[in-house]
């Protein structure tokens, strides 16, 4: 039987984590003929992620180069997309999120009238530099999209305050809780050998940063102020999974390198970072998705920046806007560490599930089966 073709694009490791779901609900419909296209922004995290789900890219464009810049990004992405979907002609094009890869699949998909998908459609910060580049990121791709897949109400109010027809808005919840629920089950120990080094019930926290306005000053500010934590509460330790990027790397081991009770260590395979997630105290992170999945499962978050494009994580009460001023993030952290009155208020209040209840992709699948069928 002849099937219309759906390309699936994933260029970085959450877009394949949050992708990943969706491309396994549509395969489940058996209607549609999914394609992954990897553009390979990421390299081994993009491999780890889509791993974890039992997928492999039917083709992988290999664009990563060290300390890319976002021209090289966009420019490769856009023409190596393209000369896929002149290719296999898909009847759709699907993108997720806010990366450089999103937009160039996406421009791409335009330039030749392929209708777009965008997964996780109007996320919002307002400040075009916060995150950079990904609040225009967003708001670009928002634009091409024929279809806006809103993990969030409020998601759908940001469209719709940008003219996007109501019609072409689906509130579907955020398709990483469909991950989450994937991964659960996989996760009662870790695999990882770095992780075992902790000793049982060792109180942890675990650490995560990457984001491009946060390289320098921001990230050494991150760092001291990991270290005075250290100082001030002697039975605590640290899980620092390292982000791939020199720019980040270099940073973290200059200021934690062989410091006693941190774990420095590469990036993690999903279920291990659920795992890590679940067991540490509590999280510091500038994550979009860690975000997200923190509120599902009532983990505390510092978010380690000054905007969020994802307030429902604050007003649940799992976020806590903590920026990178090294004095807030100690105060905020040892308030957390001491004061179990104050941790046991956050998890009380994260009830709501923002994000959704892990159906987000099943949403997904079927409405563009109704509208392609
Ligand atoms: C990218 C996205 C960001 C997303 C993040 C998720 C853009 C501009 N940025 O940021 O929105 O939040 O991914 O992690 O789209 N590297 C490796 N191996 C890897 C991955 C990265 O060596 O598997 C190194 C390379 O030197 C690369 C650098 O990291 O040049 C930066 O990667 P890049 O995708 O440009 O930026 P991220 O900070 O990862
Ligand atoms: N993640 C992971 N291993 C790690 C760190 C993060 O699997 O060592 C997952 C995390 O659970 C989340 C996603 O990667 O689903 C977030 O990716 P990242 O922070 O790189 O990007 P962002 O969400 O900020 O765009």
């Amino acid at each position: 039987m002849y099937q219309k073709v759906i390309v699936c694009v994933v260029g970085t490791r959450p877009e394949a984590i949050k992708m990943a779901p969706v491309v396994l609900a549509l395969r489940r419909q058996n209607f549609f003929d999914v394609k992954i296209l990897a553009t390979g922004q990421h390299a081994a995290m993009l491999d780890q992620a889509l791993g974890h789900f039992k997928l492999t890219a039917d083709i992988n464009l290999h664009i990563m180069k060290e300390r890319q810049s976002l021209d090289h990004i966009t420019s490769s992405v856009l023409t190596g997309s393209g000369e896929y979907f002149d290719t296999v002609k898909p009847s759709a094009v699907l993108v997720h999120g806010d990366t450089t890869t999103t937009l160039a699949a996406a421009l791409a998909g335009f330039y030749r009238k392929i209708p777009v998908g965008h997964v996780e459609a109007g996320l919002r910060s307002n400040n075009m530099y916060l995150p950079f580049p990904e609040e225009m990121n967003r708001v670009l791709t928002d634009r091409i999209t024929t279809w806006a897949f809103a993990p969030t109400p409020l998601a759908k109010e940001n469209l719709i305050k940008e003219g996007t027809p109501e019609k072409n808005i689906l509130v579907t919840g955020n398709t990483v809780i469909d991950a989450l629920f994937y991964t659960v089950k996989a996760t009662e120990k870790p695999a990882c050998e770095d992780l075992r080094l902790l000793p049982e019930n060792a109180p942890f926290l675990l650490v995560t940063a990457h984001r491009r306005e946060s390289w320098g000053e921001p990230l050494e500010n991150i760092c001291s102020a990991l270290n005075k934590l250290l100082d001030l509460h002697p039975e605590l330790w640290m899980v620092i999974p390292m982000h791939k990027n020199p720019a980040v790397r270099e940073t973290i081991k200059k200021n934690l390198g062989g410091k006693k009770q941190v774990i420095l260590c590469d990036p993690l395979d999903y279920p291990d970072f659920v795992w890590a997630m679940n067991t540490s105290r509590f999280i510091l992170s500038d994550s979009g998705g860690v975000q997200e999945e923190a509120s599902a499962i009532r983990k505390p978050v510092l978010i380690l920046r000054d905007v969020t494009e994802r307030p429902e994580a604050v007003e649940n009460g799992s976020g806590i806007l903590v920026g990178v001023d090294r004095e807030k993030i100690i105060k905020k952290a040892s308030e957390l560490l001491v004061s179990s009155e104050y941790y046991n208020s956050i998890e009380k209040r994260c009830d709501a599930q923002p994000f959704g209840n892990g159906t987000a992709s099943l949403k997904i699948a079927e409405a563009l089966k109704a509208d392609l069928g």
